[in-house]
């Protein structure tokens, strides 16, 4: 069919599609609260890790100009030819939702003259990414990424430093089952050589490509290694390697980094398909992986990163190494209820307040403020009047104790506190209640 054809189809295809204003755009989701506990989990450890190794926090728009991206991740990515969230604005300039952070960071590195700080200097980020891609398990419109960057050494200490924070990150999260998949994509110096090679390869396996690589070809060779398609990858196991065509400056620094990374014990796999999907890198790219069988390929990658020396220059800043690594929040969460990993919960009450009748509810009012200004964790329900059922709540957030105020403890100004395991009741005066909760829960 010819192309314009198509393409006026597929538009009349679209604007029938039926869409309501009462569901999430496709490929976005909600966070809900029974979902919450598991990020902060994530997020705690990550950001106190990241701090640990001297990182500072910065947040950065989430709208860039689209001539960022277009040069900073690469005019031939997927991620820049299809992707991408943009538009124009009311003024005229064409903007696109960020679809990772790295050239924003980059950005705002230059535009706030940050080579004038002590170098290295050392970001970590997180927060929504947007990618126009085909919705499925693990693959979203909105994702979230946590990530973090070095800026200003170019050491292969560097490399391995950053590849050890990934993987902290990960067992400190408690994911299980990983692996660091490690390869060196070179520099300006060998890179090309190495594509006429892969290419030459390549055109006399043309018929054994899929449809996609056959485009591919002429545009982004590198990209053909790491195609996921069954005939693809068999062509690709007989590729020339790029290991064995390194310039000595970038042969050296692999060997360093992994000679880094033998010294931190970790458990890394030579992987000479890996190229990663984003133009900037150079040297050093790696991914962690996870191992689990019930994964499709499309979210084994929890998270990836790599040396980008070339990309502060590129954008009109000095010349500047970098690497960095971020990872997408929602596969760490899938993978951590897939591991079943049993996780603090948090919405637990120390104590949970049961009332009955109105003016009893007044006094849980006013008890309530105190204990929560004594930073004790207090659950009610205030529009439930059955005492039975609000004990049950109580056991549901694994309370310690009840404290009941019933009509006549109104009226007398005391509370009934109810240790919720042994089940025994004491009265006690509400001007003592807090300190004797605190002395209870401190035992
Ligand atoms: P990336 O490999 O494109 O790298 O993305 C990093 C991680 O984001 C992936 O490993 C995956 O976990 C998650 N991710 C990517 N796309 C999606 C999606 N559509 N749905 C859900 N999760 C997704 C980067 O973005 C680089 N900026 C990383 C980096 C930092 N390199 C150097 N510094």
């Amino acid at each position: 069919m010819p192309r314009l054809k198509k393409q006026k189809e597929n538009t009349i295809k679209r604007s029938r599609r039926k869409i309501t204003p009462l569901q999430t755009v496709k490929g976005m989701r909600d966070i809900l609260p029974t979902e919450q506990f598991i990020w902060e989990h994530i997020l705690n450890k990550s950001r106190s890790l990241c701090d640990d190794f001297g990182f500072k926090k910065i947040d950065i728009p989430i709208l860039e100009y689209s001539e960022l991206f277009e040069r900073g991740v690469g005019q031939t990515t997927d991620i820049v030819e299809k992707e991408m969230f943009s538009f124009e604005t009311r003024g005229g300039d064409k903007v696109s939702l960020r679809p990772e952070g790295t050239a924003g960071i980059v950005r705002s590195y230059i535009e706030n003259g940050m080579s004038r700080w002590t170098q290295p200097v050392k970001l970590y980020q997180e927060g929504p990414m947007f990618r126009y891609e085909n919705p499925q398990e693990g693959r979203h419109r909105e994702f979230h990424q946590f990530g973090f960057e070095i800026f200003g050494d170019g050491c292969p200490a560097i490399d391995a430093q950053v590849i050890y924070l990934a993987w902290k990150i990960f067992q400190k999260i408690g994911i299980k089952n990983l692996t660091i998949q490690i390869n060196s994509i070179g520099c300006g110096e060998c890179r090309p050589n190495y594509k006429n090679l892969l290419t030459d390869y390549y055109e006399m396996k043309i018929n054994k490509l899929c449809v996609d690589c056959k485009k591919r070809l002429a545009k982004n060779p590198l990209r053909l290694l790491d195609c996921k398609e069954d005939k693809c990858m068999q062509v690709a196991s007989s590729a020339p390697q790029i290991i064995d065509h390194l310039c000595g400056d970038c042969h050296n620094h692999f060997k360093n980094t992994l000679e880094f990374l033998d010294e931190l014990e970790l458990p890394y796999v030579l992987n000479s398909n890996l190229v990663r999907g984003l133009d900037y890198y150079t040297r050093t790219v790696f991914e962690i992986w996870s191992s689990d069988s019930d994964l499709s390929a499309n979210q084994s990658s929890l998270g990836g990163g790599g040396r980008y020396d070339n990309l502060v220059e590129a954008l009109g800043g000095g010349d500047v190494p970098a690497v960095g690594f971020a990872f997408g929040i929602e596969r760490i969460v899938k993978k951590l209820l897939n591991d079943k990993i049993s996780l603090d919960k948090k919405n637990n009450r120390q104590v949970f307040l049961v009332q009955l009748g109105d003016a009893a509810r007044k006094k849980a009012l006013k008890l309530f403020d105190k204990l929560i200004d004594n930073k004790v964790s207090v659950g009610e329900s205030l529009g439930r009047g059955s005492i039975k059922s609000q004990l049950k709540i109580a056991n549901k957030l694994n309370s310690k104790f009840a404290l009941i105020i019933g009509q006549k403890e109104a009226l007398d100004e005391t509370v009934i506190i109810r240790d919720m395991e042994s089940g025994i009741q004491e009265v006690i005066t509400m001007d003592k209640v807090v300190a004797e909760v605190k002395r209870r829960l401190k035992k």
